[in-house]
């Protein structure tokens, strides 16, 4: 289960430059010389996992209304780019699958977020497991949720892929909580983090990674406490 990752990770590819969960948006956080990317995943309604951050289509593509209601087929139609600019008009809901090839091609690690809609999380787990799975790629990749449910899904069936969970503050019982999943790493929201939080969980030998961070001089801050990596929007500025 070992896995190195680099000290910056782009955020939904490089969300800042392109828009977020696209293929353009993998391919910019490449040519900013990022190694590895986070992207959300969810499910259409059809089960097929594809890349997308909000249970709506309203704020990222020219679609409205609940992902979960509409097949791959009808989400392949909509338009995921021109709300960001103009000029990625017509840019595509990736799948998951092809995600996971465009960064194979361009040797790219994954953290794959898993984000289910309510009462689907072990659907959703298992249905990115058999993307994974049957892509036989040999890259480096974490999958991360923070839906337990999620968690404890991959921790039964896909036991060799390193886990992350995700949290917004660090809870009272986290060291258990990753005990229990055999995590490998804990990803936190950096405003939340205190400087004694990353010391005891580095001491406990987990991987910190920390979320949303543009700013270098913060993304400098928490390494000095000992954080492994940030996920940036602007994998070029930290
Ligand atoms: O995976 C880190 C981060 O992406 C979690 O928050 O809401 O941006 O998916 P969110
Ligand atoms: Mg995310």
């Amino acid at each position: 289960m070992a896995v190195k990752i680099p000290k910056k990770i782009g955020h939904r590819g490089a969300a800042g430059h392109a828009p977020e969960n696209t293929l353009a948006s993998i391919r910019k956080a490449a040519n900013l010389g990022a190694r590895w990317v986070e992207f959300d995943v969810m499910l259409s309604h059809d089960g097929i996992p594809i890349l997308m951050h909000d249970s709506t289509l309203n704020r990222t593509t020219n679609g409205k209304g609940p992902i979960s209601a509409q097949s791959l087929n009808d989400l392949r139609t909509l338009d995921a780019g021109s709300w960001f600019d103009e000029s990625f008009a017509d840019e595509p809901i990736p799948t998951l699958a092809e995600t996971l090839l465009l960064a194979e091609a361009l040797g790219l690690g994954c953290n794959v977020e898993i984000k289910p809609a309510p009462e689907t999380s072990e659907e959703t787990a298992k249905a990115v497991i058999e993307v994974v799975n049957s892509s036989q790629i040999p890259f480096s990749i974490i999958m991360s949720s923070f839906s337990e449910t999620v968690i404890g899904t991959l921790h039964k069936y896909l036991f060799d892929t390193p886990r992350g969970l995700l949290v917004n503050k660090v809870p009272e019982d986290w060291h258990s909580k990753l005990q229990k999943w055999d995590c490998f790493s804990l990803h936190c929201n950096h405003k939340h983090l205190s400087q004694e939080q990353a010391n005891t969980i580095k001491s406990a030998d987990y991987h910190l990674l920390c979320y949303t961070v543009n700013d270098p001089e913060r993304a400098a801050l928490l390494f000095n406490w000992g954080v492994d990596s940030i996920f940036s929007d602007y994998p070029d500025r930290v």
